[in-house]
């Protein structure tokens, strides 16, 4: 079945099965390998990608359950202004460690700041808890969110 979907403000047209999940068009259709695969069951985060500005579970949401909504993924959220914010920090603070989940990391926490500038710890703590890393980066994570933050006046 045909799909026009629109990704980082780009329309392509698939062909593939309704109930195919967002992630694997991204992946294995339009080869944008940044979405990661984790669990797929929406339980670790790795494949979180935006919808309409709000996180999604890329890999739990189906393709012909998108319609017309605009879908931004990593490849594309460091043409944002939030986006641009979130990566710089990430790389001042070095959070990255292996980075399997990060993509995932970066499209929450901008999720956040794109609707709320300035979180509390506890907002933060709130938006990140669906995102899981086994390397442990949590400290930093939230540490880059708030000199993001700090950077948004
Ligand atoms: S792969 Fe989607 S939440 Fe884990
Ligand atoms: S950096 Fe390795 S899983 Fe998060």
């Amino acid at each position: 079945m045909g799909f026009a979907i629109k990704v980082n403000g780009n329309t392509h047209n698939v062909d593939v099965d309704g109930d195919t999940p967002l992630l694997w068009v991204l992946r294995d259709v339009l080869g944008m390998t940044g979405s990661k695969f984790g669990c797929g069951m929406a339980l670790c985060g790795a494949c979180t990608v935006h919808i309409d500005g709000a996180p999604v579970r890329s890999c739990i949401t189906s393709i012909d359950s998108i319609g017309t909504s605009g879908i931004t993924t990593i490849e594309g959220i460091g043409a944002t202004a939030v986006g641009a914010k979130i990566q710089k920090a990430w790389i001042d603070r070095e959070v990255v460690q292996c980075g399997y989940c990060q993509s995932g990391q970066i499209m929450s926490a901008s999720a956040l700041l794109a609707s709320n500038p300035h979180p509390t710890d506890s907002q933060i703590d709130d938006a990140m808890s669906g995102n899981i890393c086994r390397c442990g980066t949590y400290v930093r994570i939230r540490e880059a969110i708030k000199q993001a933050a700090q950077s948004n006046g």
